[in-house]
């Protein structure tokens, strides 16, 4: 198949799509996405070029380039430290990027719009696995409600924006995502890249073991973020309704199978030591993915070569990752 036959009818290669946020983990891995299905006019900005928290600039933009389709990638994104010391920079520059760059876009005359979510958008104690309906009947997890709020008003201006002018937006929730360009930093990253860091250190330093927080009982899942961004094109190109849709692999792990497999692909010879005077976090955390198997989507990328292809990516790449 060649690379025109595999756009969306109403996107041309030359199509010109905004992606906001392409230097980030997500980012990046979309610009990988669509310049592999041959989208070759890319509009990107770093956050220094254009500061999508200013609405005068966000708008200029638009006005100027008018994109015929824009994935909102761009967030003020942290762990749980620093959305609790900083929870009035979350919950405000969020709005502000989204009310922004969601109102430009529509009055700018954008086909498309995909906007992005997190999984923390939904009540802390929701049933397993969470289905989409349960947005909004529970309780949010304390630590990070400003950055969910946000997110939820996010996809509520994304709904009500196609109610009421008929702006194509949609939502999409993806689950815990690792991969190339992600946050290898020890005090704010997720818990994947944090311990393919600590174990190669230990590895390198000698280190007998390595000290993992919580009893290691705790299942997340985790999607490669090329899978994902492959599911961002697609449903770029497939999907158009008001209904969110969550992106993730289906499966989840325990934090110590996860733990054995970086062991694993590192070839660490030391002991893994379970600190279980620390938090656990809620036991479970996986996404259903039925609507997104039903709209013709799966992943493809496994936890073991998806780690080993991110291990290689963090030692290449070391001095330019985020540590
Ligand atoms: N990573 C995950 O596990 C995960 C899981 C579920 C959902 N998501 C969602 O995916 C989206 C992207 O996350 P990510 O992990 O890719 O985050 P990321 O790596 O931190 O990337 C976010 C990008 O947004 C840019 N940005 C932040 N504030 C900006 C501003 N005011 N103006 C312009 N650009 C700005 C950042 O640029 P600077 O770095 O220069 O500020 C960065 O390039 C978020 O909506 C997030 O909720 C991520």
């Amino acid at each position: 198949m060649s690379s025109a036959e595999v756009l969306a009818p109403d996107l041309a290669p030359d199509s010109r799509i905004f992606v906001a946020g392409h230097r980030g983990l997500v980012g990046s891995a979309v610009v990988r996405a669509l310049e592999a299905q041959g989208y070759r006019n890319l509009l990107l900005r770093t956050h220094a070029e254009l500061d999508l928290t200013d609405q005068l600039a966000v708008r200029r933009f638009f006005d100027e380039h008018r994109p015929h389709a824009v994935i909102m990638a761009a967030a003020r994104v942290g762990g749980i430290h620093a959305n609790n010391s900083r929870p009035a920079e979350f919950i405000r520059d969020n709005l502000l990027i989204q009310d922004n760059v969601i109102d430009s876009a529509h009055r700018s005359g954008v086909g498309k719009f995909v906007f992005l979510g997190s999984s923390c958008i939904y009540p802390k104690l929701a049933p397993q696995p969470i289905k989409e309906d349960y947005l909004l009947t529970g309780p949010l997890e304390p630590t990070n409600e400003w950055y969910a709020i946000a997110k939820i008003a996010g996809v509520k201006m994304c709904q009500a924006f196609r109610r009421e002018y008929g702006f194509k937006a949609i939502s999409l929730m993806p689950t815990n995502l690792y991969g190339p360009g992600d946050n290898f930093d020890l005090e704010n990253s997720h818990v994947l890249p944090a311990l393919v860091r600590k174990i190669h250190e230990a590895k390198i330093n000698g280190a007998a073991e390595v000290v993992v927080w919580g009893t290691g009982t705790p299942r997340r899942e985790f999607l490669h973020v090329d899978d994902l961004a492959d599911a961002v094109v697609y449903l770029l190109q497939k999907y158009d309704a008001e209904p969110i849709v969550n992106i993730g692999w289906g499966e989840d792990v325990t934090i110590r199978e996860l733990a054995e497999l970086i062991v694993s692909v590192i070839d660490y010879s030391g002991r893994l030591i379970f600190d279980t005077s620390k938090p656990d976090g809620t036991p479970r955390k996986l996404l259903d993915v039925e609507r997104l198997h039903g709209l013709g989507w799966r992943p493809k990328i496994a936890l073991r070569p998806g780690v080993e292809q991110t291990y290689r990516w963090f030692r290449e790449n070391s001095s330019g990752a985020r540590l």
